[in-house]
């Protein structure tokens, strides 16, 4: 016989955060660090989506560097994933581990192919045994003609500054400083190239300090795998690539496939690997992908923007009951959650942590800007985006249509796909830079966190009082009895 919970579920909307007595005299005093997983901490609690109009290195660059972190989406080949993760960790990456080097026999005209293919300025010359000969920059080498060899017009190594492979960021700044060069290569004992340092790479480095890094310092950045057999190549060779969290990103997580996925990379990696898994809606679905070997959980069956589940399935959990119910399961478990879709505004952020999230995952909100990957439209004078859910008709097709095309209306009609999506294809307004979206949905984490006194977002989550509200209360919340400019 079927069972009909007593408990309602709710919505963001259903509820408001009660004010809580405060002694915050300033929102800096604020500290909006949080667990992304149980190892790996990120400083402000928003994740982009793991989606084929949402998060590519572009997208995962902003957000890491905004201290947040993306998800590189999977529907695309492995290489191409992992080629993308491999932006990422290269984007500020300060100490550069493999430097392009050339041989001193090279010809200049060598050199100027590489510097440009590689968008470089500067290749350290090296013998056979990697050990250094000299520096060639693009300085070097701009009266010289294509034929001449580099040894004739390299700066060479009795006249270059370098440094111990052990530098400290602040020495090497030093360094840069005194000497004003752009480069510094890192040389070994025995001579031997170890890496390099660009001013450049150092100077934004300083330019983002709020940036989420790993310990080298490069930004981090999660990638999304399935379920399938295959997906565990997947995860090798990201793995390999250094990439920091993986993320088992399935619609209905609380599945034996789900779960086998976990352990096999378990007995892989060992604890090596920090795994996330979803998505689930209940506290059991967490128990038992973090008993399985989770190292955090995504919460989410059909709040999302672009999903229809709810509609085609008949199933879902409204998401703040939702996040409620797995909170106290991931309290019990250790685990931190992820509160994945449905947030439209600062407000259902700050909702979403005092239930319990530690961060939250998010789509349409960042599909609009320059970061998402994806062609712009114009309709009706107006600029847009597209934006589509992964279970849509076209992404269940998996063609690169990131914008709608006549042509294609044909093939859905012959195509079962039809029958099976559970998400929809959608225009997004055009709403330019993602970080400044970041910057506002901060400020407002901020805000909502002062009113409950909350200087941490465990505090926020130990001052939490929620009041349930009526439409009435909900028309009362919104700009009312005036006509908004
Ligand atoms: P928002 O509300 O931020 O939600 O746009 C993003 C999340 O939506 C989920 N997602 C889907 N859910 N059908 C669904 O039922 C889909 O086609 C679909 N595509 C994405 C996903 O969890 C994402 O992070």
């Amino acid at each position: 016989m079927a069972k009909v919970l007593d408990n309602i579920g709710l919505s963001f909307d259903d509820v408001l955060l009660v004010p809580r007595n405060s002694s915050i005299a300033s929102r800096r005093e604020i500290d909006t660090k949080t667990k992304f997983t149980q190892r790996v901490s990120i400083n402000i609690p928003i994740v982009s989506a793991a989606m084929d109009t949402v998060t590519e290195s572009t997208m995962a660059i902003t957000l890491a560097r905004e201290g947040g972190i993306g998800v590189i989406h999977r529907f695309m080949p492995p290489e191409k994933q992992v080629e993308e993760v491999a932006r990422v960790k290269r984007a500020d990456n300060v100490i550069i581990e493999k430097p392009t080097t050339i041989s001193p026999h090279a010809t200049v005209r060598e050199a100027r192919e590489i510097m440009k293919n590689l968008g470089i300025s500067g290749l350290i010359v090296v013998d056979s045994e990697n050990r250094v000969l000299g520096i060639l920059t693009r300085r070097d080498i701009l009266f010289e003609d294509d034929s001449t060899i580099v040894a004739n017009c390299m700066t060479s190594r009795k006249d270059m500054i370098t440094a111990s492979p052990n530098i400290s960021l602040e020495e090497a700044k030093r360094i840069f400083k005194q000497y004003k060069i752009e480069k510094l290569p890192l040389i070994d004992e025995d001579g031997k190239l170890r890496g390099l340092i660009t001013c450049i790479d150092l100077l934004k480095r300083e330019a983002y300090p709020n940036a989420s890094r790993d310990l080298k310092g490069r930004l981090l950045v999660a990638a999304a795998i399935g379920v399938k057999e295959n997906e565990i190549k997947r995860a090798e060779l990201l793995i390999e690539a250094d990439v920091d969290v993986l993320v088992i990103d399935v619609a209905h997580g609380h599945t034996s496939m789900c779960i086998d996925t976990i352990k096999k990379l378990r007995k892989i990696y060992g604890d090596s690997v920090e795994i996330v898994a979803g998505n689930v809606a209940t506290g059991e679905g967490v128990e038992d992908l973090a008993a399985a070997g989770a190292n955090s959980v995504k919460v989410g069956v059909g709040p999302g923007s672009v999903c229809t589940t709810r509609v085609v399935a008949g199933v879902g959990v409204p998401q703040l009951s939702a996040i409620l119910d797995c909170a106290e399961a991931a309290d019990k478990m250790g685990v931190p959650i992820i509160a994945d879709g449905g947030i439209r505004e600062s407000g259902d952020i700050v909702k979403a942590l005092a239930a319990g999230a530690s961060s939250v995952m998010i789509g349409r909100l960042l599909a609009g800007t320059d970061e998402s990957p994806g062609t712009t439209v114009v309709k009706n004078g107006k600029r847009y985006k597209i934006y589509r859910g992964m279970a849509s008709i076209y992404a269940m097709l998996g063609r690169d249509f990131r914008h709608r095309e006549d042509s294609v209306e044909t093939l859905i009609d012959s195509s079962e796909y039809s029958y099976y999506a559970e998400g929809v294809e959608a225009y997004v307004p055009y709403t330019g830079s993602a970080s400044e979206i970041l910057k506002r949905l901060v400020a407002g984490l901020r805000s909502g966190m002062s009113y409950l006194g909350a200087k941490s977002i465990d505090e926020l989550k130990k001052n939490a009082v929620f009041i349930k509200v009526t439409q009435s209360g909900i028309r009362e919340s919104l700009p009312h009895d005036v006509e908004v400019i």
